[in-house]
């Protein structure tokens, strides 16, 4: 697991793990690694130890199933791990050889914190390699030293952006930040550094320690100066009340992890580093045993690899491998989706009623591009490499021999079959024609098919280079090689697909309409309309839900709940329905209409309009914003349960992902399925009834939901 070499009389411990793809710190390679390192210290011989790896990668951090294992045990185990690293970084330090990181590849995390505790740092200059601390992304802190160990090296003002955003960077970066001391061009020359620096500094000692005059040993200085000043200097308490004012701006105090690496960061650098690394550890027991780590590790990492890898996709279809696309409308969709196909290597058709309106669609991929060069990102030969795969036509046989046809016409029944019916034949023989709608069922569409087995829904969100998800819709006769084929040409592209069965607005749009539904309800109550904005965005939603109502159009809104009625699943008194059509009536659409809930000055920031206070005179008594919070989340959750028991949705995985990526529900939550066990299952029915008591039936649990709460469940087990 690791290997042992002596060299010039220095030990080499190179990381090379067999029981896991990269390397990891977990249950047994942390005492291999301590038993490597003790090796060294008691030998007389090794002067100085390099720690390195065989891999491509260095160490690419602790094994989050480790942490996601004992996140709701006792913490006492939790806490054996920090205390665990921690002695064995800290022996790094005050052992009194010299060590050295090799830094070959990728060192995040408790890897980085490795590098971190040893005398020196050489990364080797590989562009693929990455270097940070990415433990608050989630919910987590950097529980090996981290905290303590980056501000005392790099001062306060440098570290703390680091460890607060997660950032993680280039080793050339890393070394214009101060991460690394020096870069090395080849694996040998990493080793040679490392050597040279050895015999160059046989007694090294950090700043932040000091002999003991009596025993000789190493321990922390109880007065180290922080370069820059410490927390109390007046640069460090500005920097501190900066970090905190922007945590909470940003976070809303949803996110425990930021916080706790301030107070980290603000008790520990007053004390010696022995003490610090004590402190360090409650917090990071606090934060790893938190529901908010165990959301997103279980979601947007181990989570979002499942998803990516494919999953949902059938198992006993062959691979398949989408070479030439065609695309049906250029608009912004269509020419999104081109972009994203083009960069991934695929051929594309993109079609549009003139090849000028095509042309217009390809610009689109020009002007990515050319933004992306600007910010030093990609090069104009592989932009030229890409743009030559786009070819613009308005004839549909330039679109023979495609693999999938994706369709991103307007959202028009008769227009979207008539172009079905001109294309589809154009399909190679086991081709796919998909559509991008966001609103008509697939099952309904595929009619126009002459192969509806062959006929999917890729829901693509907008802006389509930007976001990452999308939504496979399977319809009623969609077969599982269309599905397995939908899903290999996401994988290609390296998107992240969620499955879902076909229903009014699928799975996201449907749930995600609640929120904006939801806000309407309380406009109507007569709730400030300012509260609303607030409790939305203090709920960890990315925009308050009337702005958001306005970006998606009322006229939008008013239109789809007036099919839904034409087609009898909605009452003509439905609210979102109603306020729609009286603010279509007053022609206030939206933000395109530069009027809606909000007025859109052209020289100024938009502000809520005046005029909404006599539409909806405000209540007598307001409620809090966390009931309001709570409404507006309980609201979407209700909606993702139906989902999932209606079988739109079949696993809570798809359920979360696809409520984060698609419309931002919060990621602190683990996700709109998650997020009963966020709060509870037994609490979560309990609130429900009381909502549903106080403002209506849409809040009432559904008999499944009471039973999990009967027998204390809250994952959502597939019933099929
Ligand atoms: P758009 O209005 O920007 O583009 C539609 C394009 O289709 C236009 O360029 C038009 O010239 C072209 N077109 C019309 N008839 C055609 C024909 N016979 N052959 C080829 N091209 C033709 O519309 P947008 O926003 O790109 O939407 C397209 C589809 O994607 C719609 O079904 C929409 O519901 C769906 N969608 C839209 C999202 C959005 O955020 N705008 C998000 C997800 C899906």
């Amino acid at each position: 697991m690791i290997n042992y070499t002596k060299n010039r009389n220095v030990a080499i411990l190179s990381w090379n793990m067999t029981s896991s793809p990269m390397n990891v710190l977990n249950d047994d390679s942390i005492p291999a690694f301590e038993a490597a390192l003790q090796r060294a210290y008691d030998d007389a011989d090794v002067k100085g130890i390099i720690v390195t790896s065989e891999k491509n990668e260095f160490i690419a951090g602790a094994d989050l199933k480790m942490i996601l294992r004992n996140n709701d045990k006792d913490p006492a185990e939790m806490l054996k791990i920090s205390a665990e690293l921690n002695r064995i970084f800290r022996a790094i330090e005050t052992t009194g050889k010299p060590t050295v990181a090799a830094i070959n590849g990728t060192a995040l995390g408790g890897g980085y914190e490795a590098c971190l505790a040893c005398h020196h740092r050489i990364a080797l200059d590989n562009p693929k390699a990455i270097i940070g601390l990415p433990e608050v992304s989630l919910g987590l802190l950097p529980g090996g030293g981290g905290t303590q160990r980056l501000p005392r090296m790099l001062g306060m003002e440098a570290a703390l952006p680091l460890l607060l955003e997660g950032k993680r960077v280039s080793p050339k970066e890393a070394l214009a930040l101060g991460l690394v001391d020096e870069l090395a061009v080849s694996r040998e020359e990493l080793l040679e550094k490392a050597f040279a620096w050895i015999e160059a500094n046989p007694e090294p000692l950090r700043p932040w320690d000091e002999r003991d005059r009596k025993t000789g040993k190493i321990v922390g200085k109880e007065n180290f100066k922080v370069p820059g000043g410490g927390v109390q200097s007046p640069t460090g308490a500005r920097v501190f009340g900066a970090g905190t004012a922007m945590v909470m701006e940003k976070t809303h105090g949803n996110y425990p992890a930021p916080l706790a690496i301030l107070s980290c960061v603000y008790e520990g650098l007053q004390v010696s580093m022995d003490r610090a690394l004590v402190i360090e550890a409650r917090y990071f027991v606090k934060v790893a045993t938190s529901k908010v780590a165990k959301g997103l590790i279980q979601t947007m990492f181990l989570g979002l690899n499942e998803a990516n890898k494919g999953i949902s996709r059938p198992k006993d279809i062959p691979a398949t491998d989408v070479k030439k696309v065609g695309i049906l409308g250029a608009g912004m969709m269509g020419s999104g989706i081109a972009y994203a196909a083009a960069i991934a290597g695929i051929e594309v058709f993109l079609k549009d009623v003139s090849v000028e309106a095509a042309e217009k669609g390809k610009d689109y991929s020009r002007t990515v591009f050319k933004k992306a060069i600007e910010r030093g990102k990609g090069t104009p030969e592989k932009a030229e490499a890409a743009l030559s795969l786009i070819k613009t036509t308005a004839d549909a046989e330039d679109l023979r021999g495609c693999d999938l046809i994706i369709e991103a016409v307007f959202e028009n029944r008769e227009l979207k079959a008539q172009v079905t019916q001109e294309a589809e034949p154009m399909l190679a023989e086991q081709g796919v024609f998909a559509s991008n709608t966001s609103t008509l069922p697939i099952s309904g569409l595929a009619q126009a098919a002459a192969k509806p087995a062959n006929f999917i829904g890729l829901h693509f969100f907008s802006p389509v280079d930007k976001m990452q998800l999308v939504e496979v819709i399977r319809g009623k006769q969609t077969s599982d090689y269309a599905l397995a084929l939908a899903l290999d040409f996401v994988k290609k592209i390296r998107k992240t697909p969620i499955v879902v069965n076909d229903s009014r607005g699928f799975y996201t749009s449907r749930v995600f309409t609640m929120y904006t539904a939801e806000s309407m309800e309380l406009l109507k109550e007569g709730v400030n309309p300012v509260l609303i904005e607030n409790a939305g965005r203090a709920a960890g939603m990315p925009v308050g839900p009337l702005a958001v109502t306005d970006e998606v159009s009322l006229e939008l809104i008013h239109k789809i709940s007036g099919q839904s009625i034409k087609d009898g699943v909605l009452n003509e008194d439905d609210t979102a329905f109603q306020i729609g059509g009286k603010f279509v009536e007053l022609g206030r659409l939206g933000k395109k209409s530069k009027a809606g809930f909000y007025e859109y000055p052209a020289d100024g920031k938009k502000f809520l309009w005046p005029g909404l206070g006599e539409l909806f005179p405000l209540a007598e008594n307001q409620p809090s914003v966390e009931e309001i919070k709570k409404r507006l989340l309980y609201r979407q959750v209700l909606e993702t349960v139906r989902c999932f028991e209606e079988g739109v949705i079949q696993t809570q995985l798809d359920a979360d992902i696809g409520s984060i990526l698609a419309w931002g529900f919060p990621a602190y939550t683990g996700g709109a399925l998650s997020f009963v066990d966020y709060v509870g299952i037994t609490n979560f029915v309990q609130e429900a009834d009381r909502l549903a008591d106080a403002y209506g039936e849409r809040f009432r649990p559904t008999p499944r939901l009471r039973e999990m709460a009967e027998r204390g469940l809250s994952h959502f087990e597939p019933t099929n």
